[in-house]
């Protein structure tokens, strides 16, 4: 029997449980179609910065030309830079553009930090007829002076407002350094979320040492990189009334099922897509889909969280914050 991929995810059913994240991948119709095809279960369109922040190559333009200069293979499907330069003024052309190409739902996204003007184009976005908001927090609390719990209460601000303002369901692409990270999340939904994304991947920027200055990188995940997400997918699930969507390291089918086991109701792709387009996708969901049908599961519903904190045998392995055992069990074999 063939398994039933759908899923549901902001109240919405998603015909398959992988979804490209917001970045390049999504950033035109051809290659939205092209992920649609590859059987993508929703979109996540390019981020609407609320301040178009050119200099510091945060945006989206700046990344996919360095995105472009590093992998040679994406420069093939990849659109050029010149073709989205996402303003506040096209953004909601891009939303109705993948609205009239796609069937599949279409979630809109800003980037931002602080309440302004830029809430003004959540309700563009909505009237263009997105199916679902993401808010990515881009925050870095990097001046001393500011507290954690304002750091919070600010971000929360923001959701509140965003929440407040459109009726589609809003989720919360949150970042893994809050100090409380499950009392931030349970405050999203409580603050109108209906679904966290776990997490937000940080530029970070490198040291040049041939020039010595500062380096604007583009670092595209491994598998490896799944573990962080995975583990709070697992603790939050069963605990915060919100969807859970995991991004970060998503490359592979046994990457999205470990997703899915712990938890989550989307599996999140970008790196992956970046380097080996829709194909990656399609892979992905293949060898998800034959996993499924050897162990004899019937749908991704049944298997969604069956090894999340509240099910999982060994709950503590997921809350263990001291890691003796962890480390004790590693043997180094030679050390030349
Ligand atoms: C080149 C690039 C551009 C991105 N642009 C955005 C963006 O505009 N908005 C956003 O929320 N996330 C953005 N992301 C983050 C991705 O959506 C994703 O959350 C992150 O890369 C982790 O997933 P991955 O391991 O599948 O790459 C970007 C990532 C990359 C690599």
């Amino acid at each position: 029997m063939t398994p039933d991929l759908s899923t549901q995810y902001l109240g919405l059913r998603l015909r398959s449980p992988l979804v490209p994240s917001s970045g390049p991948p999504t950033a035109d119709v051809d290659s939205l179609k092209r992920l649609e095809a590859a059987g993508a279960g929703a979109v996540v369109l390019p981020s609407l910065f609320a301040e178009q922040v050119q200099s510091e190559g945060l945006t989206l333009v700046n990344y996919l030309i360095r995105a472009k200069e590093q992998y040679v293979e994406a420069a093939s499907y990849l659109p050029e830079p010149e073709e989205f330069r996402i303003g506040a003024e096209n953004y909601a052309e891009l939303v109705r553009q993948a609205k009239r190409g796609l069937s599949i739902p279409v979630i809109a996204s800003l980037n931002a930090s602080v309440p302004g003007r830029w809430l003004a184009s959540a309700d563009e976005i909505e009237r263009a007829g997105a199916d679902a908001l993401e808010l990515n927090l881009y925050h870095l609390a990097a001046d001393p002076a500011i507290t954690g719990s304002a750091v919070e209460g600010s971000d929360l601000e923001v959701v509140r407002a965003v929440c407040a303002r459109v009726k589609i369901p809003v989720a919360v692409k949150l970042n893994p350094f809050y100090s409380a990270i499950a009392h931030m999340a349970a405050s999203c939904a409580a603050a109108g979320a209906r679904g966290l994304v776990l997490f937000n991947r940080f530029y970070q920027p490198d040291i040049d040492l041939d020039r010595l200055e500062v380096r604007p990188t583009v670092n595209l995940s491994a598998s490896r990189d799944l573990t962080l997400p995975l583990r709070w997918t697992a603790i939050l699930r069963g605990r915060v009334a919100a969807s859970l969507a995991l991004t970060g390291g998503v490359h592979s089918g046994q990457d999205a099922l470990k997703a899915l086991l712990a938890g989550a109701d989307a599996a999140m792709m970008c790196s992956e897509l970046i380097q080996n387009g829709p194909r990656g996708l399609a892979r992905a969901l293949e060898s998800l889909r034959a996993w499924m049908s050897a162990r004899g599961y019937e749908s991704v519903e049944q298997l969604k969280g069956s090894l999340s904190h509240e099910h999982c045998p060994d709950p503590e392995a997921f809350e263990r914050a001291q890691y003796i055992k962890a480390v004790s069990g590693y043997h180094v074999s030679a050390l030349t």
